[in-house]
């Protein structure tokens, strides 16, 4: 089979990656994308170490890999910031994260050069937005916010939650009052981004846009995007249950989803 039919692997800890994942569709229609939900291990971002969660990224980059993707996404901030040079430095075919395009969309953004990012600890815990923005241009100042609770409650369903909007005001009260944008430094909080919206006005930024335009570039750039005209939807592999990604899965993508569940 020629390369440029092969697949886009796009995995995240669990239904995050989706909200990259719409994006990719949206850009790039004519690629072929397998889905890599590690919901039976996630959270990635709370109780887990670095070395633990190379370990997880390892064993989905060899399932992508049995199953011909010709490039993989990253499609989990945490993953990235854990995994991203450990996976290049031990597979040949091009790996793209999403820091980086999260702080490059910061720098685009924010004229006041004061932003914040809403990530897991995982990340907030490694300064990874803060070094790659300050990398960019020294003046930014970047306040980093942990949102502990977050990601496991979108797994579980974020409207079946009473103290939701209890629990996001609590992070949104964290925000300083100067800031012109907030960066969603962890994939899964898209979702919510309505929720999000409602209690904060100012400007909110979503890397995936970014994490796209490189993808595209990086196709043209290997002449390896996929010339078929033909649309083909994408197959999910989860190793969490079905019964909680599919609903929410499907609802997002506004369309019913084909799916597998894999020991974890
Ligand atoms: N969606 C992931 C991220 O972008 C991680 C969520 C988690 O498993 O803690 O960081």
């Amino acid at each position: 089979m020629c390369k440029k039919n092969y697949k886009i692997g796009v995995f995240d800890s669990g239904l995050g990656g989706i909200t990259v994942l719409k994006r990719l569709l949206k850009d790039l229609p004519y690629e072929e994308y397998i889905y890599y939900g590690d919901s039976g291990n996630a959270p990635y971002g709370s109780g887990k170490t670095k070395e633990e969660i190379q370990d997880l990224c390892t064993k989905i980059m060899d399932f992508l890999i049995e199953n011909n993707c010709k490039v993989v996404v990253i499609a989990c901030n945490t993953a990235t910031v854990a995994a991203l040079e450990y996976l290049k430095e031990r597979y040949s075919i091009p790996i793209i994260g999403i820091v980086d395009s999260g702080a490059k969309i910061a720098i685009q953004n924010s004229s006041l050069k004061k932003v914040a990012v809403f990530s897991t600890e995982f990340t907030a815990n490694s300064d990874a937005y803060k070094n790659k923005i300050q990398k960019y241009d020294r003046d930014f100042e970047v306040t980093q916010i942990a949102c502990i609770e977050f990601c496991p409650m979108i797994e579980k369903g974020w409207e079946t939650f009473d103290n939701n909007q209890e629990i996001l005001g609590k992070y949104i009260n964290r925000i300083p009052n100067d800031v012109d944008s907030l960066v969603l430094g962890c994939t899964h909080y898209p979702i919510i981004e309505d929720y999000i919206k409602k209690k904060f006005n100012r400007v909110i930024l979503d890397p995936a846009v970014g994490v796209s335009l490189e993808l595209k570039k990086l196709l043209e750039d290997l002449d390896i995007r996929n010339d078929n005209k033909i649309k083909k939807k994408p197959i999910f592999f989860i190793t969490g249950e079905l019964d909680k990604f599919k609903p929410t899965a499907e609802k997002f993508l506004g369309e019913e989803i084909e799916i597998y569940r894999i020991p974890k």
